[in-house]
């Protein structure tokens, strides 16, 4: 037997007023994705086959960030959750297998969860399945679940429209339901925005269900954490730090030690391999994925970047970069966009690196700029070395072969060649290329003048001053 198709509507269309940003909700970044991302991911991973999400404010910045990832229905002027469900009605006129509605703010939703939802939906033959949460504080602004004296579901009270005593309910109502498609958009139809907001609210199908005599349904989520709505920047932060312990969770138990859980900051997409440790108040961002056996931090900041095994990223930045193994980075390194570090090799501090190649075992350890270059392997860039890549219009790119020994202080002026195994010796301004297994040496001469100092001091004591 196949599992029926399963389709979701997610609404997400809303102004957001709450949030006070110009920036759509559902584009807010929460652990290094969209907020609207992890509603999307908990669909698929309950196994819907297509997702319509309903967009409105700011629609079109909201398509293009996730275009080709669902559908969308468009609806133009935001008059409630009832009313956006009825923007995907087109989409869904030939439809009437089983519909999840989710809100696009409650971004802790996971599959399993979904997926339970939706079974006890389909066990009980219900036209409507809410999943409801009991939360352990003060429900808020929470719609309320409403049940008769027999424990039946019988509707949804609006914080805003409840009296007291339906306020004093711990049921909440989160937003997300399974329903029978057609008896769905058919009671729709029949919604009017009659109560203190003056909208349409998706809520009302309940009891207009019920009143029929219909059959509704109340799941109650049995980890209240997951159906948390983000309505205000308050619980965008409250929700990024529970999301952020699941994903330190995770990655403990696969065998990550996080020394400081409280002072570390991991985005959803990132991977570690096992054994390598994270010390506090270091920050790993975007796709990053780390190899096992490392060091990394504290105080370190890595983001979009692959790092082998056994390296050590010590109070650093790293950006868009690339690291082999048995790496060592810091303390105070910048590694910007387009480095790549062979294995074994060393970039101490105060040293810059940007679209660069560093090939394996060359050792750059203290106060260097390299940037548009290709650094052979096994070279060895002293303190103070720096590639002029800019001439005030264009970059051009420097060129150091296998073996060098760049002296401390040099300047290579790009466009320029350093030979393998050359030599260049230390306060060098290099202009010209040097060829293979040779030594440039690009400095006035020292002049020394005997007794210069002993006399300058005689005279000035002579002369009484
Ligand atoms: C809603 C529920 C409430 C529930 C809570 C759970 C209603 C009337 N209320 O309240 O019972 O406890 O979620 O989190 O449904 N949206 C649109 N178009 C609109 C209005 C809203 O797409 O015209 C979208 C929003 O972008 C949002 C979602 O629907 O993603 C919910 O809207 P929101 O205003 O946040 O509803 P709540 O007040 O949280
Ligand atoms: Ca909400």
């Amino acid at each position: 037997m196949s599992t029926p198709s399963l389709t979701a509507v997610v609404m997400a269309a809303g102004k957001s007023t709450r949030m006070k940003s110009r920036l759509p909700k559902p584009l807010h970044p929460l652990c290094g994705k969209p907020l609207l991302s992890y509603l999307l991911d908990a669909c698929q991973s309950a196994g819907v086959s297509r997702t319509i999400v309903v967009v409105g404010h700011e629609a079109e910045r909201v398509q293009q960030a996730f275009h080709g990832q669902c559908e969308f229905a468009l609806q133009e002027e935001q008059l409630g959750t009832g009313h956006a469900v009825m923007s995907a009605r087109e989409l869904l006129e030939d439809y009437d297998g089983d519909l999840l509605v989710l809100p696009g703010d409650t971004p802790l939703i996971d599959g399993d969860t979904l997926r339970h939802l939706v079974e006890h939906h389909r066990a009980s033959g219900a036209v409507a399945t809410v999943l409801s949460a009991v939360l352990p504080h003060d429900a808020g602004m929470y719609g309320r679940v409403l049940r008769d004296s027999g424990g039946k579901v019988v509707g949804i009270v609006e914080a805003k429209d409840a009296t007291p005593e339906q306020l004093a309910v711990r049921e909440i109502n989160t937003s997300i339901y399974c329903f029978h498609t057609p008896a769905l958009f058919h009671a729709l139809q029949e919604v009017r925005p009659e109560n203190a907001q003056g909208e349409y609210y998706l809520t009302d199908v309940i009891g207009l269900f019920t009143s029929r005599g219909e059959k509704v349904e109340a799941v109650v989520a049995s980890d209240w954490q997951v159906t948390l709505g983000v309505n205000t920047r308050v619980e965008l932060a409250d929700v990024a730090s529970r999301l952020r312990w699941r994903i330190l969770e995770r990655l403990m138990l696969s065998g990550v030690t996080i020394i400081d859980p409280s002072n570390t900051y991991i985005d959803a997409d990132v991977q570690i391999g096992q054994d390598t440790t994270v010390h506090p108040n270091t920050y790993i961002l975007g796709s990053t994925t780390i190899g096992e056996e490392c060091e990394i931090g504290p105080m370190a900041r890595i983001e979009n970047s692959q790092i082998g095994n056994r390296t050590r990223v010590l109070a650093s930045q790293v950006v868009e970069s690339r690291l082999g193994d048995d790496v060592r980075v810091g303390p105070f390194a910048n590694l910007r966009p387009g480095t790549v570090v062979g294995n074994g090799s060393k970039i101490g501090d105060f040293v810059e690196v940007k679209n660069a190649i560093i090939e394996e075992n060359v050792s750059m350890a203290h106060l260097t700029y390299v940037g548009d270059a290709h650094v052979g392997a096994n070279s060895n860039i002293g303190a103070g070395t720096i590639t002029c890549n800019y001439d005030g219009r264009r970059k051009h790119r420097t060129v150091i072969g296998k073996g060098c020994f760049i002296g401390s202080h040099a300047t290579l002026i790009a466009p320029v060649q350093i030979g393998d195994g050359a030599y260049v010796a230390a306060a060098s301004p290099i202009t010209e290329d040097v060829p293979p297994d040779s030594l440039a040496i690009a400095r006035c001469r020292q002049v020394v003048k005997e007794g210069w100092a002993k006399r300058r001091r005689e005279e000035s004591s002579s002369s009484g001053g």
